[in-house]
Protein backbone atom coordinates (compact mmCIF):
# COMPACT_ATOMS: atom_id res chain seq x y z
CA UNK A 1 0.00 0.00 0.00
CA UNK A 2 1.12 3.59 -0.98
CA UNK A 3 1.60 6.01 2.17
CA UNK A 4 2.54 9.60 2.34
CA UNK A 5 5.32 10.27 5.10
CA UNK A 6 5.84 13.57 5.90
CA UNK A 7 8.44 15.14 8.45
CA UNK A 8 6.79 18.67 10.06
CA UNK A 9 8.24 21.82 10.99
CA UNK A 10 9.70 22.28 7.50
CA UNK A 11 9.60 26.37 6.21
CA UNK A 12 7.86 26.24 2.97
CA UNK A 13 8.87 28.87 -0.01
CA UNK A 14 8.14 29.41 -3.68
CA UNK A 15 5.46 29.85 -5.57
CA UNK A 16 2.54 26.84 -7.10
CA UNK A 17 0.16 27.26 -10.07
CA UNK A 18 -3.62 25.91 -9.17
CA UNK A 19 -4.63 23.66 -12.01
CA UNK A 20 -8.48 23.77 -13.86
CA UNK A 21 -10.94 22.97 -11.19
CA UNK A 22 -12.37 19.28 -10.32
CA UNK A 23 -16.04 19.71 -9.71
CA UNK A 24 -16.40 22.28 -13.22
CA UNK A 25 -14.00 19.93 -15.40
CA UNK A 26 -16.65 16.29 -14.58
CA UNK A 27 -19.35 18.68 -15.31
CA UNK A 28 -17.99 20.28 -18.33
CA UNK A 29 -17.00 16.89 -19.74
CA UNK A 30 -20.42 15.70 -19.41
CA UNK A 31 -22.03 18.75 -20.54
CA UNK A 32 -19.77 18.09 -24.13
CA UNK A 33 -21.27 14.97 -24.76
CA UNK A 34 -24.66 17.11 -25.84
CA UNK A 35 -23.06 18.46 -28.74
CA UNK A 36 -22.05 15.91 -31.80
CA UNK A 37 -19.50 19.10 -32.49
CA UNK A 38 -16.28 18.72 -31.24
CA UNK A 39 -15.80 20.11 -27.84
CA UNK A 40 -12.24 21.62 -26.45
CA UNK A 41 -11.73 21.47 -22.99
CA UNK A 42 -8.92 23.69 -21.54
CA UNK A 43 -6.85 23.09 -18.31
CA UNK A 44 -8.44 20.32 -17.30
CA UNK A 45 -6.57 18.47 -13.88
CA UNK A 46 -4.70 15.32 -13.99
CA UNK A 47 -6.34 13.84 -11.42
CA UNK A 48 -8.10 10.44 -10.99
CA UNK A 49 -11.92 11.64 -10.53
CA UNK A 50 -11.45 12.79 -14.32
CA UNK A 51 -9.16 9.68 -15.73
CA UNK A 52 -12.55 7.46 -14.12
CA UNK A 53 -14.81 9.72 -15.44
CA UNK A 54 -13.61 9.63 -18.94
CA UNK A 55 -13.36 5.66 -18.79
CA UNK A 56 -16.93 5.97 -18.32
CA UNK A 57 -16.89 8.26 -21.69
CA UNK A 58 -15.20 5.62 -23.27
CA UNK A 59 -17.90 2.87 -22.42
CA UNK A 60 -20.71 5.19 -24.42
CA UNK A 61 -18.00 5.35 -27.41
CA UNK A 62 -17.33 9.39 -26.91
CA UNK A 63 -13.97 9.62 -28.55
CA UNK A 64 -11.45 11.25 -26.00
CA UNK A 65 -8.41 13.21 -27.62
CA UNK A 66 -5.73 14.39 -24.78
CA UNK A 67 -4.18 17.80 -25.20
CA UNK A 68 -1.66 19.66 -24.00
CA UNK A 69 -3.82 20.59 -20.70
CA UNK A 70 -6.86 18.76 -21.58
CA UNK A 71 -9.64 16.83 -23.75
CA UNK A 72 -11.24 17.10 -27.04
CA UNK A 73 -14.20 15.56 -26.66
CA UNK A 74 -15.80 13.61 -30.05
CA UNK A 75 -19.53 12.46 -28.82
CA UNK A 76 -20.68 12.06 -32.87
CA UNK A 77 -20.94 8.01 -32.31
CA UNK A 78 -22.10 7.79 -28.72
CA UNK A 79 -24.50 5.43 -27.85
CA UNK A 80 -26.68 4.33 -24.97
CA UNK A 81 -25.38 1.60 -22.78
CA UNK A 82 -26.15 0.72 -18.94
CA UNK A 83 -24.22 2.08 -16.99
CA UNK A 84 -23.48 -0.39 -14.06
CA UNK A 85 -19.83 -0.53 -13.83
CA UNK A 86 -18.11 -0.32 -11.03
CA UNK A 87 -16.58 2.40 -12.14
CA UNK A 88 -19.49 4.37 -11.67
CA UNK A 89 -18.95 3.96 -8.02
CA UNK A 90 -15.99 5.84 -7.75
CA UNK A 91 -17.55 9.35 -8.67
CA UNK A 92 -20.10 11.25 -7.58
CA UNK A 93 -20.27 13.06 -10.85
CA UNK A 94 -21.39 10.35 -12.55
CA UNK A 95 -25.19 11.37 -11.64
CA UNK A 96 -24.10 13.93 -14.58
CA UNK A 97 -24.76 10.83 -16.73
CA UNK A 98 -28.98 10.55 -15.86
CA UNK A 99 -29.33 14.28 -16.84
CA UNK A 100 -27.41 13.80 -20.43
CA UNK A 101 -28.55 10.36 -21.64
CA UNK A 102 -31.99 11.71 -20.71
CA UNK A 103 -31.32 14.81 -22.86
CA UNK A 104 -29.71 12.68 -25.75
CA UNK A 105 -31.72 9.37 -25.65
CA UNK A 106 -34.89 9.88 -23.03
CA UNK A 107 -33.73 6.84 -21.24
CA UNK A 108 -30.99 5.78 -19.26
CA UNK A 109 -30.06 2.61 -16.56
CA UNK A 110 -27.21 3.84 -14.41
CA UNK A 111 -25.72 2.64 -10.69
CA UNK A 112 -26.49 4.93 -8.11
CA UNK A 113 -23.67 7.72 -7.69
CA UNK A 114 -20.47 6.95 -5.48
CA UNK A 115 -18.08 9.47 -4.27
CA UNK A 116 -16.86 10.41 -0.58
CA UNK A 117 -17.99 8.87 2.22
CA UNK A 118 -19.68 12.27 3.93
CA UNK A 119 -22.34 10.79 5.37
CA UNK A 120 -26.02 10.87 3.60
CA UNK A 121 -25.84 12.50 -0.04
CA UNK A 122 -29.33 11.99 -1.04
CA UNK A 123 -30.15 12.54 -4.77
CA UNK A 124 -34.04 13.17 -4.60
CA UNK A 125 -34.32 16.47 -6.09
CA UNK A 126 -32.16 15.51 -9.28
CA UNK A 127 -35.30 12.37 -9.39
CA UNK A 128 -37.72 15.13 -8.28
CA UNK A 129 -37.10 17.38 -10.73
CA UNK A 130 -36.64 14.71 -13.77
CA UNK A 131 -40.19 13.34 -12.91
CA UNK A 132 -41.50 17.50 -13.10
CA UNK A 133 -40.04 16.62 -16.33
CA UNK A 134 -42.05 13.58 -17.23
CA UNK A 135 -39.31 11.53 -16.52
CA UNK A 136 -40.24 7.66 -15.39
CA UNK A 137 -38.02 6.84 -12.32
CA UNK A 138 -37.87 3.48 -11.21
CA UNK A 139 -35.05 2.40 -8.33
CA UNK A 140 -34.23 -1.38 -8.11
CA UNK A 141 -30.87 -2.53 -5.92
CA UNK A 142 -29.44 1.13 -6.23
CA UNK A 143 -29.61 0.81 -10.35
CA UNK A 144 -32.02 3.73 -11.93
CA UNK A 145 -34.50 3.23 -14.50
CA UNK A 146 -35.62 6.38 -16.22
CA UNK A 147 -37.46 7.28 -19.01
CA UNK A 148 -39.43 9.63 -20.77
CA UNK A 149 -41.95 9.48 -23.77
CA UNK A 150 -41.10 13.12 -23.85
CA UNK A 151 -39.99 15.67 -22.08
CA UNK A 152 -41.99 19.06 -20.99
CA UNK A 153 -40.98 22.36 -19.69
CA UNK A 154 -41.43 23.14 -16.18
CA UNK A 155 -41.11 25.31 -12.79
CA UNK A 156 -39.29 24.26 -10.10
CA UNK A 157 -37.77 25.22 -6.91
CA UNK A 158 -35.20 23.35 -5.26
CA UNK A 159 -35.80 22.79 -2.04
CA UNK A 160 -32.43 23.41 -0.90
CA UNK A 161 -29.19 24.51 -2.72
CA UNK A 162 -27.42 21.84 -4.57
CA UNK A 163 -24.80 21.79 -7.60
CA UNK A 164 -25.27 18.56 -8.60
CA UNK A 165 -28.93 18.82 -8.79
CA UNK A 166 -28.39 22.67 -10.00
CA UNK A 167 -26.15 20.95 -13.06
CA UNK A 168 -28.14 17.83 -13.73
CA UNK A 169 -31.35 19.60 -14.42
CA UNK A 170 -29.65 22.09 -16.68
CA UNK A 171 -28.40 19.02 -18.64
CA UNK A 172 -32.16 17.57 -19.42
CA UNK A 173 -33.30 21.02 -20.28
CA UNK A 174 -30.80 21.47 -22.54
CA UNK A 175 -33.20 19.52 -25.05
CA UNK A 176 -36.46 20.83 -23.53
CA UNK A 177 -37.52 23.15 -26.09
CA UNK A 178 -40.25 24.94 -24.06
CA UNK A 179 -39.15 26.78 -21.19
CA UNK A 180 -37.37 25.73 -17.83
CA UNK A 181 -37.41 28.09 -15.12
CA UNK A 182 -34.97 26.59 -11.72
CA UNK A 183 -35.45 28.80 -8.58
CA UNK A 184 -32.81 28.86 -5.32
CA UNK A 185 -30.27 27.49 -7.98
CA UNK A 186 -26.21 26.84 -7.00
CA UNK A 187 -24.42 29.54 -7.90
CA UNK A 188 -21.02 28.18 -7.42
CA UNK A 189 -18.54 29.54 -9.83
CA UNK A 190 -18.76 25.88 -11.24
CA UNK A 191 -22.50 26.32 -11.98
CA UNK A 192 -21.59 29.41 -13.58
CA UNK A 193 -19.21 27.71 -15.84
CA UNK A 194 -21.33 24.98 -16.71
CA UNK A 195 -24.12 28.31 -17.96
CA UNK A 196 -21.22 29.55 -19.70
CA UNK A 197 -21.02 26.76 -21.69
CA UNK A 198 -24.45 25.63 -22.45
CA UNK A 199 -24.87 29.39 -23.12
CA UNK A 200 -21.45 28.91 -25.71
CA UNK A 201 -23.74 26.08 -27.57
CA UNK A 202 -26.47 28.38 -28.85
CA UNK A 203 -28.60 27.75 -25.57
CA UNK A 204 -30.94 30.39 -24.45
CA UNK A 205 -30.03 30.52 -20.76
CA UNK A 206 -29.93 33.46 -18.06
CA UNK A 207 -29.43 33.39 -14.36
CA UNK A 208 -31.07 36.37 -12.13
CA UNK A 209 -29.60 36.15 -8.83
CA UNK A 210 -30.95 32.23 -7.81
CA UNK A 211 -33.30 31.83 -10.90
CA UNK A 212 -32.02 29.92 -14.40
CA UNK A 213 -34.50 30.45 -16.92
CA UNK A 214 -33.33 28.01 -19.77
CA UNK A 215 -35.33 27.36 -23.21
CA UNK A 216 -33.29 24.43 -24.94
CA UNK A 217 -32.91 23.18 -28.90
CA UNK A 218 -32.10 20.10 -30.46
CA UNK A 219 -28.41 21.23 -32.50
CA UNK A 220 -26.32 22.41 -29.63
CA UNK A 221 -22.73 24.03 -30.93
CA UNK A 222 -19.32 22.78 -30.61
CA UNK A 223 -17.29 24.88 -28.08
CA UNK A 224 -14.46 25.42 -26.34
CA UNK A 225 -13.75 26.73 -22.74
CA UNK A 226 -10.63 27.35 -20.61
CA UNK A 227 -11.90 25.33 -16.69
CA UNK A 228 -11.31 27.79 -14.08
CA UNK A 229 -9.04 27.16 -11.50
CA UNK A 230 -9.81 25.03 -8.70
CA UNK A 231 -10.92 26.90 -5.73
CA UNK A 232 -10.51 24.80 -3.42
CA UNK A 233 -6.97 23.46 -4.24
CA UNK A 234 -5.92 26.78 -4.08
CA UNK A 235 -7.63 27.27 -0.56
CA UNK A 236 -5.89 24.20 0.51
CA UNK A 237 -2.37 24.92 -0.27
CA UNK A 238 -3.64 29.05 0.83
CA UNK A 239 -4.36 27.24 4.17
CA UNK A 240 -0.99 25.05 4.10
CA UNK A 241 0.75 28.70 3.17
CA UNK A 242 -0.63 30.32 6.37
CA UNK A 243 0.39 27.96 8.59
CA UNK A 244 4.12 27.13 7.45
CA UNK A 245 5.21 29.40 4.17
CA UNK A 246 8.20 31.49 4.85
CA UNK A 247 6.45 32.95 1.23
CA UNK A 248 4.26 30.99 -0.73
CA UNK A 249 2.59 32.72 -4.15
CA UNK A 250 -0.36 30.67 -5.19
CA UNK A 251 -0.98 31.40 -9.09
CA UNK A 252 -4.22 31.48 -10.89
CA UNK A 253 -5.64 32.68 -7.74
CA UNK A 254 -9.41 34.56 -8.79
CA UNK A 255 -9.84 36.48 -5.91
CA UNK A 256 -13.37 36.98 -6.89
CA UNK A 257 -13.99 33.36 -6.46
CA UNK A 258 -12.49 32.89 -2.59
CA UNK A 259 -13.88 36.21 -1.25
CA UNK A 260 -14.53 33.79 1.59
CA UNK A 261 -11.16 32.70 2.02
CA UNK A 262 -9.95 35.86 2.20
CA UNK A 263 -12.56 37.00 4.65
CA UNK A 264 -11.21 34.18 7.29
CA UNK A 265 -7.58 35.79 6.11
CA UNK A 266 -8.51 39.23 7.63
CA UNK A 267 -10.63 37.50 10.79
CA UNK A 268 -8.14 35.57 12.02
CA UNK A 269 -5.09 37.41 11.34
CA UNK A 270 -3.28 35.87 8.14
CA UNK A 271 -0.21 37.77 6.21
CA UNK A 272 -1.58 38.26 3.07
CA UNK A 273 -1.23 40.03 0.01
CA UNK A 274 -3.18 39.95 -3.47
CA UNK A 275 -2.19 41.12 -7.08
CA UNK A 276 -3.68 40.03 -10.14
CA UNK A 277 -4.86 36.52 -9.80
CA UNK A 278 -1.82 35.72 -7.31
CA UNK A 279 -2.51 35.23 -3.39
CA UNK A 280 1.37 35.45 -1.51
CA UNK A 281 0.40 33.96 1.87
CA UNK A 282 3.05 33.97 5.14
CA UNK A 283 2.93 31.78 8.15
CA UNK A 284 1.32 33.50 10.65
CA UNK A 285 1.98 34.20 14.29
CA UNK A 286 -0.90 35.35 17.30
CA UNK A 287 -3.44 33.58 14.92
CA UNK A 288 -6.86 34.69 16.06
CA UNK A 289 -9.38 31.63 16.46
CA UNK A 290 -13.06 31.99 14.94
CA UNK A 291 -16.36 31.14 14.73
CA UNK A 292 -17.42 30.05 11.22
CA UNK A 293 -20.01 27.71 9.22
CA UNK A 294 -20.01 26.20 5.94
CA UNK A 295 -22.87 27.28 3.54
CA UNK A 296 -23.40 27.16 -0.20
CA UNK A 297 -21.36 29.67 -2.11
CA UNK A 298 -20.72 32.50 -1.74
CA UNK A 299 -20.18 31.59 1.66
CA UNK A 300 -17.31 29.40 3.14
CA UNK A 301 -17.22 25.54 1.62
CA UNK A 302 -17.79 22.20 3.15
CA UNK A 303 -14.70 20.97 0.89
CA UNK A 304 -12.40 23.34 2.76
CA UNK A 305 -13.93 22.83 6.00
CA UNK A 306 -11.26 19.81 7.11
CA UNK A 307 -8.33 21.45 5.71
CA UNK A 308 -9.68 24.57 8.11
CA UNK A 309 -9.84 22.40 11.47
CA UNK A 310 -6.01 21.70 11.02
CA UNK A 311 -4.86 25.16 10.22
CA UNK A 312 -7.47 26.05 13.30
CA UNK A 313 -5.10 24.23 16.43
CA UNK A 314 -2.39 26.40 15.74
CA UNK A 315 -4.46 29.48 16.67
CA UNK A 316 -4.85 31.72 20.22
CA UNK A 317 -8.29 30.09 21.65
CA UNK A 318 -11.19 28.05 20.78
CA UNK A 319 -12.86 28.25 17.03
CA UNK A 320 -15.89 26.87 16.29
CA UNK A 321 -16.78 25.35 12.68
CA UNK A 322 -20.35 24.57 11.82
CA UNK A 323 -20.65 22.03 9.07
CA UNK A 324 -23.85 22.43 7.44
CA UNK A 325 -23.68 20.65 4.30
CA UNK A 326 -22.56 17.00 5.03
CA UNK A 327 -23.54 15.24 8.23
CA UNK A 328 -20.46 12.88 8.69
CA UNK A 329 -17.55 15.07 7.51
CA UNK A 330 -16.10 14.48 10.23
CA UNK A 331 -13.18 11.92 9.57
CA UNK A 332 -10.26 13.27 10.47
CA UNK A 333 -11.09 14.56 13.75
CA UNK A 334 -10.22 11.59 15.21
CA UNK A 335 -7.05 11.58 13.31
CA UNK A 336 -6.17 15.06 14.48
CA UNK A 337 -6.77 14.11 17.85
CA UNK A 338 -4.18 11.15 18.11
CA UNK A 339 -1.64 13.90 17.17
CA UNK A 340 -2.17 15.23 20.29
CA UNK A 341 -5.09 18.04 19.07
CA UNK A 342 -7.68 18.89 21.39
CA UNK A 343 -10.94 19.02 18.99
CA UNK A 344 -14.23 18.33 20.00
CA UNK A 345 -17.36 17.59 17.95
CA UNK A 346 -20.88 18.37 19.25
CA UNK A 347 -23.69 17.74 16.64
CA UNK A 348 -22.28 19.30 13.55
CA UNK A 349 -20.20 21.94 15.40
CA UNK A 350 -16.39 21.26 15.59
CA UNK A 351 -14.53 23.17 18.48
CA UNK A 352 -11.23 23.11 18.33
CA UNK A 353 -8.83 24.58 21.17
CA UNK A 354 -5.21 26.00 20.33
CA UNK A 355 -2.65 26.70 20.20
CA UNK A 356 -1.80 22.82 20.08
CA UNK A 357 2.29 21.90 19.33
CA UNK A 358 0.69 18.60 16.90
CA UNK A 359 3.00 15.71 16.84
CA UNK A 360 3.62 13.27 14.37
CA UNK A 361 1.44 9.88 14.31
CA UNK A 362 0.27 7.09 11.95
CA UNK A 363 -2.85 8.46 10.39
CA UNK A 364 -5.94 7.38 8.08
CA UNK A 365 -7.18 10.12 5.19
CA UNK A 366 -10.59 8.34 4.99
CA UNK A 367 -11.93 10.83 2.03
CA UNK A 368 -10.03 13.34 -0.02
CA UNK A 369 -10.03 16.74 2.01
CA UNK A 370 -10.05 14.60 4.87
CA UNK A 371 -6.60 13.57 3.52
CA UNK A 372 -5.57 17.01 2.26
CA UNK A 373 -6.40 18.12 5.97
CA UNK A 374 -3.88 15.68 7.24
CA UNK A 375 -1.40 16.71 5.20
CA UNK A 376 -1.53 20.12 6.60
CA UNK A 377 -1.60 19.05 9.90
CA UNK A 378 1.72 16.60 9.79
CA UNK A 379 3.56 19.32 7.64
CA UNK A 380 2.99 21.41 11.28
CA UNK A 381 3.82 19.05 13.66
CA UNK A 382 7.04 17.30 15.01
CA UNK A 383 8.55 14.68 14.12
CA UNK A 384 7.18 12.09 11.07
CA UNK A 385 3.35 10.87 10.12
CA UNK A 386 2.76 8.29 7.86
CA UNK A 387 -0.54 9.30 5.90
CA UNK A 388 -2.56 6.26 4.75
CA UNK A 389 -5.69 6.86 2.07
CA UNK A 390 -3.53 8.62 -1.14
CA UNK A 391 -5.62 6.82 -3.39
CA UNK A 392 -8.70 9.61 -1.76
CA UNK A 393 -5.86 12.22 -2.17
CA UNK A 394 -4.73 11.59 -5.70
CA UNK A 395 -9.00 11.95 -6.91
CA UNK A 396 -8.88 15.76 -6.29
CA UNK A 397 -5.27 17.32 -6.00
CA UNK A 398 -2.75 17.06 -9.14
CA UNK A 399 0.89 15.96 -7.82
CA UNK A 400 0.03 17.08 -4.35
CA UNK A 401 3.56 15.48 -2.67
CA UNK A 402 6.03 16.51 -6.02
CA UNK A 403 4.10 20.46 -5.09
CA UNK A 404 5.01 20.24 -1.80
CA UNK A 405 8.82 18.90 -2.10
CA UNK A 406 9.47 21.17 -4.61
CA UNK A 407 8.26 24.12 -1.86
CA UNK A 408 10.41 22.78 0.74
CA UNK A 409 8.75 20.17 2.39
CA UNK A 410 10.08 16.45 3.93
CA UNK A 411 7.31 14.57 1.93
CA UNK A 412 7.42 11.93 -0.35
CA UNK A 413 5.63 8.47 -1.14
CA UNK A 414 6.34 5.45 0.17
CA UNK A 415 5.19 1.91 -0.13
CA UNK A 416 4.17 -0.28 2.97
N1 LIG B 1 -28.89 17.25 -1.27
C1 LIG B 1 -30.11 16.66 -1.03
N2 LIG B 1 -30.79 16.13 -2.10
C2 LIG B 1 -30.31 16.18 -3.36
C3 LIG B 1 -29.06 16.79 -3.60
C4 LIG B 1 -28.37 17.31 -2.52
O1 LIG B 1 -30.59 16.59 0.09
O2 LIG B 1 -31.00 15.71 -4.27
C5 LIG B 1 -28.17 17.84 -0.15
C6 LIG B 1 -26.86 17.11 0.16
O3 LIG B 1 -27.08 16.02 1.00
C7 LIG B 1 -26.05 18.20 0.81
C8 LIG B 1 -26.49 19.45 0.07
O4 LIG B 1 -27.74 19.14 -0.54
O5 LIG B 1 -26.44 18.34 2.15
C9 LIG B 1 -25.57 19.96 -0.99
O6 LIG B 1 -25.14 18.89 -1.78
P1 LIG B 1 -24.79 19.10 -3.30
O7 LIG B 1 -25.79 18.41 -4.14
O8 LIG B 1 -24.47 20.52 -3.57
O9 LIG B 1 -23.44 18.28 -3.39
P2 LIG B 1 -22.94 17.52 -4.64
O10 LIG B 1 -23.42 18.19 -5.88
O11 LIG B 1 -23.21 16.07 -4.53
C10 LIG B 1 -20.81 18.91 -5.11
C11 LIG B 1 -19.35 18.62 -5.16
C12 LIG B 1 -18.83 18.36 -3.75
C13 LIG B 1 -19.13 19.57 -2.88
C14 LIG B 1 -20.64 19.92 -2.93
C15 LIG B 1 -20.99 21.17 -2.18
C16 LIG B 1 -19.10 17.56 -7.32
C17 LIG B 1 -18.85 16.34 -8.10
N3 LIG B 1 -19.14 17.44 -5.99
O12 LIG B 1 -21.40 17.75 -4.56
O13 LIG B 1 -17.44 18.21 -3.87
O14 LIG B 1 -18.80 19.29 -1.55
O15 LIG B 1 -21.06 20.06 -4.30
O16 LIG B 1 -20.30 22.24 -2.69
O17 LIG B 1 -19.24 18.63 -7.87
C18 LIG B 1 -15.30 17.58 -3.11
O18 LIG B 1 -14.84 18.11 -4.14
O19 LIG B 1 -14.59 17.19 -2.16
C19 LIG B 1 -16.74 17.40 -3.00
C20 LIG B 1 -17.28 16.58 -2.11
Amino acid sequence: MKVIKITGKKELNGEIFIKGSKNASLALLVVSLLSKDKVILKNVPNIQDILDLIEILKTLNVEITKIEDGYIVDSRNIINMSLTSSLVKHLRASYYFMGCLLALFGKCKILGPGGCNLGKRPIDMHLDFFEKTGVNVIVIDDVYYLEAKRLKGCTYEFRQKSVGATINALLIATSIEEKVVLKNVSIEPEVLQVIEAINLMGIDIKLEEDVITIKGRKIKHGFMINVIPDRIEAGTYALIGASCAKKLVIHNFIIGHNMYLIDLFDKSNVKYELSNNNLIVYKSLNLKPVVIETLPYPYFPTDLQQPLTSFLTLANGTSVIKENIYCNRMSHINELNKMGANIKQINNEIIINGPINLKGSILNGYDLRGGASLILAAMIANNESTIKGLKYIQRGYTNIVDNLASLGADIYVDEE
